[in-house]
């Protein structure tokens, strides 16, 4: 009895022994448990908070959509600001309409995005948006067309072509070319298609052949009318202007896709263009439409205006974040094509 009674006593202590063990053993897993989940949810928080942290927020306003120029650029700046390399590009097309511009950079600014991108419509009208970005405290880089202020503290820094540049170029390759053909003293019938007036790229372009009209007395303005960009635009211009005359020795075109529209319009008329016909075709811009078409000899001088700003926009940021101070303007190097320098490689 008392063996089995010692043994009855023994096997309950056991039983007590391993019950107690097998509590605590499920009350350390439990603890572990929670311990592991609390870790990882804390790990889970710091990387959102790091993710958040990393990612800079860019409000971009982009003027539009008109012409091939404008979609490289914009391609330009989501290839660039990705979420890749650490970036939320917030865009805004603004259809052309300066109005929408100054309401998405007040959106912007609303959002406490961490710096604008600004590729202005026009000139002219900006103090007031730009200096509510300032107060706010948001640097304000102005891409591709500028602006006109007063006070440049208005905004971080700009970057882009200089326009007037790239009217001279073509003026230059003009009174050459006339030269290399004993045309020099010719009466010369000047047709002028205008890009979006009183944007930067119109106003530098156009001063340009102003300059060139001015020094040569024999080069005559036959029309002057405005494109706005397009291929649409141009095309109706450059019919009715056909109506009135058909004496044209040149057409100044503001981009590419204006040329193509000129074309279009030269084409009905039946009048010939470019290296063999009898029409002097010039354009800006050099797209890749562009390009290939003075490559085929469609047109005879095609000014570069590069739209790849993306980079260069970075570029800004970048020291900025480092705290360094980027030039306030840096233009790009542009240079001028002919159909001769041209092959499918190099476009
Ligand atoms: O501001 C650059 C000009 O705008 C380009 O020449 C034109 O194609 C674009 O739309």
């Amino acid at each position: 009895m008392k063996i089995s009674g010692t043994k009855d006593h023994k096997n309950g202590r056991d039983r007590k022994r391993q019950y107690r063990q097998a509590v605590f053993g499920t009350a350390v897993f439990l603890m572990a448990l929670m311990l592991t989940a609390c870790m990882s949810e804390k790990r889970e928080a710091s990387e959102t908070e790091d993710a958040a942290q990393e990612t800079m927020v860019i409000g971009f306003s982009q003027l539009g959509n008109e012409s091939d120029w404008r979609i490289a650029n914009t391609e330009s700046m989501e290839d660039t600001f990705t979420e890749e390399a650490g970036y939320e590009l917030l865009m805004d097309d603004a259809r052309q309409s300066q109005e929408k511009q100054i309401a998405a950079i007040r959106n912007f600014i609303l959002r406490e995005v961490d710096y604008i991108v600004l590729a202005p419509v026009v000139v002219s009208g900006w103090e007031e948006v730009l200096a509510e970005a300032r107060d706010a405290g948001v640097p304000l880089i102005v891409m591709d067309r500028r602006v006109e202020t007063e006070d440049d503290s208005l905004y971080t820094a700009w970057v882009g072509s200089d326009m007037k540049a790239e009217g001279e170029r073509a003026v230059q390759w003009l009174e050459e070319y006339l030269k290399e053909q004993g045309r020099e003293e010719e009466e010369i019938s000047i047709v002028h298609i205008q890009g979006s007036l009183n944007s930067s790229a119109q106003l530098g372009r156009t001063a340009g052949l102003d300059e060139g009209l001015a020094a040569h007395r024999n080069w005559k303005l036959a029309a002057r009318e405005c494109g706005e960009f397009t291929q649409a635009k141009a095309y109706e211009v450059m019919r009715d202007i056909l109506k009135v005359t058909r004496k044209v020795d040149v057409v100044y075109c503001e981009n590419d896709n204006e040329a193509f529209g000129v074309m279009e319009a030269l084409d009905e008329a039946g009048l010939t263009y470019g290296k063999d016909g009898d029409v002097i075709l010039i354009s800006f811009d050099a797209t890749e439409a562009g390009l290939t078409a003075c490559m085929e000899g469609l047109i005879n001088l095609n000014v570069e205006c590069n739209p790849l700003h993306g980079p260069r926009v970075e570029k800004i940021i970048s020291m900025l974040e480092a705290g360094e101070t980027p030039p306030k303007e840096s233009y790009v190097e542009e240079t001028v094509f002919e159909p001769e320098m041209l092959t499918e490689e190099l476009i």
